[in-house]
């Protein structure tokens, strides 16, 4: 199954830089740093806290838990071993689009796996967002004051 969903308008995550979405039965969480968005499980690899409600703070989110740092495009934690499960994401016709099954961290990367954050489809055959053909739809400029919730 790698249907792309659609999951938010990107200007409502570009102006709260996070948001909790459902995608199938999994939560995922979405968040707008550098003009990308990243998407990860939401559940937190260490014991389980929303990382929707964690902190974007240098290209990582802190967890609300117990304060673990994930990097935003590898899902690593600073130093340690565990990796938070990340989406794909595809920014197009002004919305942000998943695939259902999550990349594995770390692990998926050193098996090849693209970190394909606002990346195209990597195959041909997999569904894509109808305007997958037509170019990639820009970023809006970031807003000029912090909208951290
Ligand atoms: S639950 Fe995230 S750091 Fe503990």
């Amino acid at each position: 199954m790698s249907e792309w969903t659609r999951v938010a308008e990107l200007t409502d995550v570009s102006r709260r830089r996070k948001k909790l979405v459902a995608l199938g039965e999994e939560r995922v969480a979405l968040f707008y740093a550098d003009g990308e968005v990243f998407a990860f499980r939401d559940a937190c690899v260490h014991k389980g806290k929303s990382l929707a409600r964690g902190t974007v703070l240098h290209g990582r989110v802190v967890c609300p838990g117990h304060q673990w740092a994930f990097d935003l495009r590898t899902g690593q934690a600073d130093d340690r071993e565990e990796c938070q499960p990340r989406y794909e994401v595809r920014v197009a016709e002004g919305g942000v689009w998943l695939r259902p099954a999550a990349l594995a961290g770390s692990a998926a990367a050193a098996a090849g796996v693209p970190a394909a954050v606002n990346s195209a489809p990597p195959s041909a055959r997999s569904a894509a967002p109808p305007s997958a053909a037509a170019p990639s739809v820009p970023f809006p400029a970031p807003p000029t004051a912090a909208t951290q919730e």
